[in-house]
């Protein structure tokens, strides 16, 4: 239902390939463009809290921080912890190797917004 989601961004406004920080009801949200298709995570690493939405730049390890195929997910796109490249699954928010979690949140897409439930 609409009145459940949030607009956090224009979907132009980020490309694929690329992460952005949005704050919804105070929590951070590291929204993700996967080859078009958007996920929302929060946007602070299991690990030590980094900011995950920094992926995509260009500092901090930038070039290796998206991956399709690095580590053990073969089910789901993966962001990598732009600190300490621990590889997150967009899907599930989890780091498979230590079972840590975080929280994952519906996306979709209407009229050319992005709009997250939290
Ligand atoms: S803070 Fe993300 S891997 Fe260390």
């Amino acid at each position: 239902m609409t009145e459940d989601y949030t607009r956090v961004a224009a979907a132009d406004e980020l490309e694929p390939g690329n992460g952005m920080g949005v704050v919804v009801d105070g929590i951070e949200v590291a929204l993700f463009n996967v080859d078009g298709e958007f996920h929302a995570m929060s946007n602070r690493c299991p690990h030590q809290r980094a900011p995950l939405c920094k992926v995509g730049e260009k500092k901090i390890n930038g070039e290796k921080c998206w991956n399709e195929n690095r580590g053990g997910f073969t089910d789901q796109p993966a962001v990598t912890c732009p600190w300490h490249l621990w590889e997150i699954g967009l899907e599930t928010g989890e780091h498979e190797a230590s079972g840590k979690k975080i929280g994952v949140f519906d996306v979709k897409v209407e009229d050319g917004d992005v709009l997250v439930a939290i």
